[in-house]
């Protein structure tokens, strides 16, 4: 087959999945290509393609809006796809970043053959360990091989989300509107900032343009982090979401959190999602 990668990724997260996932797929005798979803970027052309993956990062369990605007612009087809997601934390509250982006596919004509999620260290709430992150990059590791072995035989599962997982994301979806508003306020360390452009380079939306060696924070933020995430200087200030700033790469290799060393937070929850990758 030959695959389509249309990827959004704030952090690079997602970015990184599906890429492991495009190398899977390689070996498995497919061909793939990737694109990146970002604002004004032209649509992807289609022709010669047979399946089409969706790759996005959880944002308040839902799609990001980003994405979702992206996909309503996105040509009518019949193509089967699949969803993968990147999220913080193994709950089922997450499946519901699915539904929108399933609804409008579907609409236009697509078929859904399957969901997948890999969870990856943070980028907003709290800062992993570098052990948690190394773990969880070997579940993922795990995820994908087996994600590409189910992508080749076109199989896979959907996931079903309940009613009140339904409400909880519809209330989050708040952030849609709040984030262009909070963006705004977003603003650098004077200090600490270095001047060096990354934060504008890399905003999706082209939100941040430098004004005298210093970045400006525009309306048309989507909350994805990548400023306040890769600022060499931990130099972005990120409005009333400060206290949850995570800045820096994790690793992906080296010792990986055992058992005992898995974070307080959720720990069942990311201790039970570890054992069932494992055994993938
Ligand atoms: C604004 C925002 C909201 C988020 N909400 C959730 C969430 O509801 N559930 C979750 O598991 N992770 C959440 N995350 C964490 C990301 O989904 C996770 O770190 C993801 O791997 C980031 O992918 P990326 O680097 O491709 O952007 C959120 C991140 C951001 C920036």
């Amino acid at each position: 087959m030959n695959v389509l990668f249309c990827v959004f990724s704030g952090t690079g997260n997602t970015r990184k999945v599906a890429a492991r996932f495009a190398e899977e797929l390689r070996a498995l005798g497919h061909t793939t290509s990737s694109y990146e979803i970002k604002k004004g970027a032209p649509m992807p052309e289609l022709e010669g393609f047979d399946l089409l993956i969706f790759g996005y990062p959880v944002h308040a369990f839902n799609a990001p809006e980003i994405v979702t605007k992206f996909l309503k612009k996105f040509p009518k087809g019949s193509l089967p796809f699949y969803l993968l997601r990147s999220e913080g934390e193994p709950s089922k509250l997450n499946d519901a970043a699915g539904l929108a982006p399933k609804r409008i596919l579907q609409k236009k004509g697509y078929s859904l053959a399957g969901e997948f999620t890999v969870v990856m260290p943070y980028n907003i709430l709290f800062r992993h360990s570098d052990k948690m992150a190394v773990r969880m990059w070997q579940a993922a590791e795990k995820r994908i091989e087996h994600g590409a072995r189910l992508v080749d035989a076109l199989g896979g599962e959907t996931k079903k989300v309940n009613l009140i997982r339904r409400a909880a994301a519809f209330c989050l979806r708040i952030e849609h509107p709040a984030m262009p508003v909070l963006g705004k306020t977003f603003h650098v360390n004077a200090k600490q900032c270095v001047g060096c452009g990354k934060c504008a380079a890399g905003c999706p939306t082209g939100n941040i343009r430098m004004e005298e060696g210093r970045p400006k924070f525009g309306g048309h933020c989507v909350g994805c982090m990548g400023c306040a995430f890769w600022c060499p200087a931990d130099a972005v200030r990120i409005s009333l979401l400060n206290p949850w700033r995570v800045n820096g790469p994790y690793p992906a290799e080296g010792d990986p959190a055992s058992d005992e060393e898995i974070c307080r937070y959720l720990r069942k929850m990311y201790t039970n999602y570890f054992h069932e990758s494992e055994k993938l």
